[in-house]
This record gives structure tokens, C-alpha cells and sequence, in this order.
């Protein structure tokens, strides 16, 4: 099949003398141009926003508007549109000023036919050139946009699936001691809540988080006899059960992406006196992250449930740790957490407890949906057979 070949390039001509006009355009047309002219500026710009006009021929002089305006407006409203200027003698100095504004070539009044048409087809081949320059760079654009998408994606997925890994991890600790898998999650609302209280953000709350819900890790290495046990510890026991802290840092200190969590987990039994454990660190020597873990780790044992006690209300263990900022506390951040106020520690409390039945409500649906799936399978297969 023979290919059909490609309409006429369109040359617009603007010119307010008709005479020079016509010329041009009966020249043109026996070139197999398609031509149209137009009597000055903004009648031009009336054409080619009508159609599109890959080249515009204008006379430099004309009444009111003139060339260089029309040509600053193509510039403007058309940028792909080429711009060749016709000038009269002694115009030179202007006609440099063209093709500094973009004009791709200016002839002398009236041009040679062999100039006019040498110049249009420079003109066109240019504007080929530069479209198909545009379009490549529009599609690389596109590419780096999309790998971009994709490699945030890739990342987000590949922080999720950390995130859920530590999730997994602390709630099968969690179960083990509290015989509720809750007890770190809620640690962390808390802790989150009171650090964006003192304006900690972006990465340091995300570490402070998750130094927060790793902070009892090491109890995977206290044997069930002392971390279980319904009594007093012993004072051997004991011993055991403060090795917590550096197990728990010797287990995730050599995750680069757990180094700063790793300092909490360390530090999450220091106390602002200088009375904790494992080193005995005073004030600002414990992580700032640890100082507020020591609040939201309070707050939660005492308004949580244990097989042995019925926890107690959030107004009392606010006064508690009130009465203990300073001492065991750092005060800046028992003030943050009085700052929060009892009404919103309650509400998180109830958010967590609502979106866990929400996970669970969603994932027996589709465990509901999966059973339905497999026993239409089963049917199908029986039918079959
Ligand atoms: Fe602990």
C-alpha cells in the first residue's frame, strides 16, 4: 500500500501591503505550499489559533501592531510556531534584534524566490528538529517520573514490611509476659504523643517510635522461670531480669536502620536520678527518646490490666507520675504529657482498641471469603469428576 503523503506545511503571510501578499503566496502555492495571509497582527494570531501554523512569514513594518510585536506574541502563545521576518533596507540593525527575540531568519523586501523557499525549508527542518527534540525529552521526563513512583514504592514497601516484622516480633514477646499483645503498641501511641507534644518530628519520631516498641526485646533472652514467675523475684533473679536492656541493645545495635532505636532500648530502665539500670545514667545522659518511653511505659502498666490486679484510672496515674517528675521523670517531659490531658491519653487508649477490632473484624471477612472460595472449588471439582 502506497503511503499517503503528508499535507502541505501551512505558511501564514502578514504583510498590510495586499500586493506583497499575493505574491508571496501565489509563489508559495506553486512551491505546493498551502498559504494563508493575513493583513497584520492580530488577525494572524486569529488564524493560528484556528489552525495550527507551523511557520508565519510577517513584514516587520506595519501600521499599529508591527512585526516585532506580532513575533514576541508567537513567542508567547505559539512557541512552536517559526518566525521569519521580512524587512526593509536599512532595517539590518532591527532585523538582528529579531533573531535575538527568536526569529528563525529575516530576507530584505522583496525576497528572491530561491531565498524565500531556501529559508522556509531551513525554517521547517529546524522546528522538526526541535519538536522531535521536545518530544524525547517529554518521554525521558515521563520515564524518570515513573521510575521515580516505582522506586518510592519499592521503598515503601520495603519500610512496611521492617515495620511489620518488628510488629510480629514484639507481639509474640508481648504474649509471653502481659498475656495481651498490646502492651509496646500503646507504649508507642503514648510515647509518639508526648515527643510531638515537646516538636519532635519527621525521622527522630519515627526512631523514637520504634525505639518505643522494641524497648522490652532483650526479655526474649530472660528464661520464662524469672520473667513469668507469679512472686517477688529473688535477688539472683533480679540480676537476670536487668540484663534485659543489653540484651536487647546487643541484639539490634548492628541494624544500621536500628542504631538510634538500639540507644533507647538501652537506656529504656534509666531513671532522671540516676537511679536505673544498666549504667546508672543521670538527666540528659539518658536518650531523650528513653526519657519519654519511662512516661508512656508508666502510664501504661498502670492503667492496664494484670491477671493478679485490676489496673487503675488514667487520673490517678497522672498524679503518680506528676509526683515522680523529677526524681524518676524528667520534668520538661512530665510537663509535655500534662500538657496532653487526660481526656486525649483516654481517647488513644479507646482508638487503639477500636482500630484492633476494626483489623480483626476485616481479616475474619476475608478469612470468611477464602473458606466460601475453597468449598465453591471443592463443589466444582466434585461436579467435574
Ligand atoms: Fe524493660
Amino acid at each position: 500500500m502506497e503511503a499517503i503523503p503528508p499535507p502541505p506545511p501551512r505558511v501564514l503571510i502578514v504583510d498590510d501591503d495586499e500586493s506583497v501578499r499575493d505574491v508571496i503566496s501565489v509563489l508559495l502555492r506553486e512551491e505546493g505550499y498551502h498559504c494563508a495571509v493575513a493583513s497584520d497582527a492580530d488577525m494572524a494570531l486569529e488564524l493560528a489559533e484556528a489552525e495550527d501554523t507551523p511557520l508565519v512569514i510577517s513584514d516587520m513594518k506595519m501600521p499599529g501592531k508591527d512585526g516585532l510585536w506580532l513575533l514576541e506574541a508567537f513567542r508567547d502563545k505559539h512557541p512552536d510556531t517559526s518566525v521569519i521576518m521580512l524587512t526593509g533596507y536599512g532595517d539590518t540593525e532591527q532585523a538582528v534584534d529579531c533573531l535575538r527575540r527568536g526569529a528563525v531568519d529575516y530576507l530584505l523586501k522583496p525576497p528572491k524566490l530561491t531565498d524565500l523557499i531556501r529559508s522556509i525549508e531551513r525554517a521547517l527542518a529546524k522546528r522538526r528538529l526541535e519538536m522531535a527534540r521536545k518530544r524525547y525529552q517529554k518521554k525521558l521526563e515521563r520515564k524518570v517520573r515513573d521510575r521515580t513512583t516505582e522506586l518510592r514504592s519499592a521503598l515503601k514497601d520495603v519500610s512496611t514490611t521492617y515495620q511489620n516484622t518488628l510488629l510480629a516480633l514484639v507481639t509474640a514477646l508481648d504474649a509471653r509476659e502481659h498475656e495481651t499483645s498490646d502492651h509496646s503498641q500503646r507504649v508507642v501511641e503514648y510515647t509518639v504523643a508526648i515527643a510531638q507534644r515537646m516538636g519532635i518530628k519527621g525521622p527522630e519520631l519515627d526512631e523514637i517510635g520504634r525505639g518505643a516498641l522494641l524497648h522490652d526485646i532483650g526479655k526474649i533472652g530472660v528464661p520464662d522461670a524469672v520473667l513469668l514467675k507469679p512472686g517477688k523475684l529473688t535477688p539472683e533473679e533480679w540480676v537476670e531480669m536487668r540484663k534485659h536492656p543489653d540484651i536487647g541493645f546487643s541484639m539490634i545495635a548492628p541494624i544500621p536502620f536500628l542504631a538510634i532505636p538500639s540507644q533507647i532500648v538501652l537506656s529504656h530502665q534509666e531513671r532522671w536520678d540516676g537511679r536505673g539500670y544498666p549504667r546508672g545514667l543521670k538527666g540528659n545522659e539518658v536518650h531523650i527518646g528513653a526519657r519519654i518511653f519511662a512516661v508512656a511505659d508508666t502510664l501504661d502498666a498502670m492503667t492496664s490490666d494484670r491477671p493478679y490486679r485490676k489496673g487503675t484510672t488514667f487520673a490517678n496515674a497522672i498524679e503518680e507520675i506528676k509526683r515522680c517528675s523529677g526524681t524518676q521523670f524528667d520534668p520538661e517531659v512530665v510537663s509535655a504529657f500534662l500538657d496532653i490531658g487526660e481526656a486525649q491519653l483516654i481517647k488513644i487508649k479507646e482508638d487503639m482498641v477500636a482500630r484492633k477490632k476494626q483489623r480483626l473484624a476485616e481479616a475474619t471477612q476475608k478469612a470468611l471469603a477464602a473458606a466460601a472460595e475453597a468449598e465453591a472449588a471443592k463443589k466444582a471439582l466434585e461436579g467435574a469428576n
